[in-house]
C-alpha cells in the first residue's frame, strides 16, 4: 500500500518536467528516480485510478467529461518513484490543433523522458479493442518502451461480460503481438486490482 503520495508539478512538455535523477550518482553510472505512467483515450480512467491507488480522490483532478487532464503530471510515491498521469489522447471534439498539441506532448514524453520505467496503456473494458489503442501500442513497441495494458471500468461490467471481452483483446492482440504484456484489470470505483497494480511496479522497482 501507498503510504505518501504527493502532488510534485505539472508540466506542458517533457523539457519541463523535474529531473529524476538521483542526486551524487556519477555521470557514467547515472541512476534515476523510476517512473510509471498511464497512458490512454481521454475520460478512460487515468487520473481516477491514479487516485484510487493513492487512496486521495483529489490527488489527481477527474472529470466526466473528457478532456480534463492536459499536462504532464507528476506525483512522488512514498519518496521513491513517480507516477505520472497524462493527458488522454483521441478525443475527438477537442479541435485538430489541440489534439495535434497534446499528441506532440505525449509522443516526446514517450521518447525523451529517460526516467520513464514502465508505460500503462489504460482500455475501457467495456469496449471492443479500438484501434488508436492498438496502433499506439504499437508504436510503443516500435519504439522499445516496455508497457502494460491495464483494463479500466470493471464495475461496469459483470463476471462473464468482463471475461469475454478480455479474451477477446487479448485474441486480437495475438494477432500482431508474440507475446501478451502483462494485463491488470481494474476498477478505481471499487478500488480493484490496485494492489496488483502496485506489487507489480515494486517487482521493477526491485530490479533496479
Ligand atoms: P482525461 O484526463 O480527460 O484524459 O480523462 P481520464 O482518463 O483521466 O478520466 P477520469 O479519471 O477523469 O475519469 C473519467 C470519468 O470516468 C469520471 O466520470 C470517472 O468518475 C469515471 N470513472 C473512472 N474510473 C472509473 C471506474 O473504475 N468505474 C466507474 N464506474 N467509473 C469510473
Ligand atoms: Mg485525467
Amino acid at each position: 500500500m501507498i503510504k505518501y503520495a504527493n502532488f510534485v508539478i505539472s508540466s506542458p512538455d517533457v523539457a519541463q518536467c523535474p529531473s529524476g535523477l538521483i542526486a551524487g550518482s556519477k555521470p557514467a553510472e547515472q541512476r534515476y528516480i523510476p517512473e510509471y505512467a498511464f497512458i490512454g483515450r481521454s475520460n478512460v480512467g487515468k487520473s481516477s485510478l491514479i487516485n484510487a491507488l493513492c487512496h486521495n480522490p483529489k490527488l489527481a483532478k477527474t472529470s466526466q467529461k473528457p478532456g480534463k487532464t492536459l499536462l504532464i503530471n507528476h506525483f512522488l510515491i512514498d519518496n521513491k518513484w513517480h507516477l505520472v498521469d497524462l493527458p488522454g489522447y483521441g478525443y475527438a471534439q477537442a479541435g485538430q490543433t489541440q489534439r495535434e498539441k497534446l499528441r506532440r506532448m505525449i509522443e516526446r514524453y514517450c521518447l525523451l523522458r529517460q526516467e520513464l520505467t514502465n508505460m500503462f496503456v489504460l482500455v475501457d473494458c467495456r469496449l471492443e479493442p479500438q484501434k488508436i489503442d492498438l496502433e499506439f501500442m504499437n508504436w510503443l513497441g516500435e519504439n522499445g518502451i516496455p508497457f502494460s495494458i491495464v483494463f479500466t471500468k470493471a464495475d461496469k461490467l459483470g463476471k462473464d461480460r468482463l471475461a469475454s471481452n478480455i479474451d477477446i483483446y487479448k485474441r486480437q492482440l495475438m494477432e500482431t503481438w508474440e507475446e501478451l504484456p502483462p494485463i491488470f484489470i481494474t476498477s478505481a470505483e471499487k478500488n480493484t486490482g490496485t494492489e496488483e497494480l502496485l506489487a507489480y511496479i515494486e517487482s521493477i522497482n526491485a530490479t533496479l
